[in-house]
C-alpha cells in the first residue's frame, strides 16, 4: 500500500485504533537482515500494516528523538538514524496489552546486551555483530524501535507518515 493509500486510512484512527498498532523500525545497522527480519516480525503475529525504506534527513531524526535531546547519546543517536536508510514500519496485533508492548516484548531490552534469549535485538546482534559484547561499544543502536507507549504510537506515526507523504 503507497503513502497516500495509508495516510487516507491512518486519518481515519480513533485513539482506541492506536492500542491495536504500533510504530516500530528496523534501524539502519539492521538493514541488511531486513526480508529475513520482516519474515520474524510476521512469524510473531504482526500484521504489517505499512512498510517503507527511507533515509531519514537530520532534521526528522532529531525531531524524532527530541525528548533525549540532553542526554549525552543523542548526536550519536541521530548520526547512526542518518547513516543509511531504515525501514518505517506500522504493525497491528489484537489482543489484551496493546500493540507497542506486544512489540516491546519481542525487542528485548534496550541495551542488547540485556536482551534476553529470543527476542529480536538478541538475535540480530548476534547475527549481524557476533553478539551483544562487541556491539556494546556501539549502543546508540540497536537494530529496532518501538514505541514506547500509545501516545508515542500516535506521535511518531503522525511525524513520520507526513514526512514521508510531503517528502514523496
Ligand atoms: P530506541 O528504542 O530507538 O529509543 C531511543 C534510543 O536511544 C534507543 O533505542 C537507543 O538506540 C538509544 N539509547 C537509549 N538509551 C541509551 C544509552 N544509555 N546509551 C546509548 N544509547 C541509548
Amino acid at each position: 500500500m503507497n503513502i497516500r493509500e495509508f495516510l487516507e486510512k491512518f486519518k481515519s484512527f480513533s485513539v482506541k485504533d492506536f492500542e491495536h498498532i504500533t510504530y516500530a523500525m528496523i534501524k539502519p545497522d539492521a538493514i541488511s537482515a531486513k526480508e529475513e527480519i520482516l519474515r520474524d516480525i510476521e512469524g510473531r503475529g504482526f500484521e504489517i500494516m505499512f512498510q517503507q525504506e527511507r533515509q531519514f534527513s537530520k532534521a526528522l531524526a532529531q525531531n524524532f528523538y527530541s525528548e533525549h535531546k540532553a542526554r549525552p547519546f543523542y548526536e550519536r543517536l541521530v548520526d547512526q538514524m542518518t547513516s543509511g536508510p531504515v525501514v518505517v514500519l506500522i504493525l497491528r496485533k489484537d489482543g489484551d496489552i496493546p500493540c507497542f508492548q506486544y512489540w516491546r516484548d519481542e525487542l528485548g531490552a534496550t541495551n542488547p546486551e540485556n536482551a534476553v534469549e529470543g527476542t529480536l535485538r538478541n538475535i540480530y546482534t548476534y547475527k549481524l555483530f557476533g553478539g551483544p559484547e562487541m556491539y556494546a561499544e556501539e549502543k546508540a543502536t540497536n537494530c529496532f524501535h518501538g514505541a514506547d507507549s500509545v501516545a508515542s504510537v500516535i506521535r511518531e506515526s503522525n511525524l513520520v507518515l507526513y514526512d514521508i507523504a510531503m517528502n514523496s
